[in-house]
């Protein structure tokens, strides 16, 4: 099962995809955690790159960085993982650009949707979940936090354009997604994560 994560800044992502990890190991299942941009000796120095406030990149170049990032990842962690039978969960795939890179920047979404195509050879997720934050409250805690990358330093209409994208997104295959209130404490957010993830075990072990 290929299980991925996708929010806007500061929903908490990254200590959800931990907290079900743990709890899929504790059930004695084999898991893979990983993530993009990263997830592969080449993916964290693109990591660096795309993430550094001083990087200057154009939309497309932004967008081709992501796609070779994620066609090494899939080639080099998730197919094989998944061919072993391990439980694979991204911190964000191939959503992410059509979120970010699509809606939040404006590139055709179509040709994205081609390159999405060819760099993960067609591979999607299982299930993806949605953490749904207002992103004034999102990029409020990434403060808070003190992080302030490339995406956290663009401007609230921005977010909102990327927020509204994985609204579509969803509406457009409602059967793989599912959108968690991320503005709830982290328990409740962990036990709405787990319920989803053990109905889809379940179905999948009948
Ligand atoms: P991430 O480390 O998940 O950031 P955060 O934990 O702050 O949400 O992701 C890094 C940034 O990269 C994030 O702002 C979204 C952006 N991104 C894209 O624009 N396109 C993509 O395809 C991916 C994978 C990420």
């Amino acid at each position: 099962m290929f299980i991925t994560f996708e929010g806007g800044e500061g929903s908490g992502k990254t200590t959800q995809v931990r907290l079900l990890e743990e709890r899929l190991r504790g059930l004695g299942y084999r898991v893979v955690v990983t993530r993009e941009p990263g997830g592969t000796p080449l993916g964290e120095r693109l990591r660096a790159l795309l993430l550094d406030v001083n990087t200057q990149v154009e939309p497309r170049a932004e967008l081709l960085l992501y796609a070779a990032d994620r066609a090494q990842h899939v080639a080099a962690v998730v197919r094989p993982a998944l061919a072993a039978g391990v439980i694979v969960i991204s911190d964000r795939y191939a959503d992410s650009a059509l979120a970010y890179q699509g809606y939040g920047r404006g590139l055709d979404l179509a040709a994205l949707r081609h390159i999405m195509a060819f760099a993960t050879d067609g591979l999607q997720p299982d299930l993806t979940f949605f953490l749904d934050l207002d992103p004034q409250q999102g990029l409020a805690r990434c403060a808070q936090a003190g992080k302030a990358d490339r995406f956290e330093a663009q401007a609230l209409a921005f977010h909102q354009r990327v927020r509204e994208g994985y609204f579509a997104l969803i509406a457009a295959e409602p059967e793989r997604w599912a959108r968690i209130d991320a503005d709830q404490p982290l328990a409740v957010v962990q036990g709405a994560v787990f319920a989803v993830v053990e109905e889809r075990l379940r179905l999948l072990q009948r």
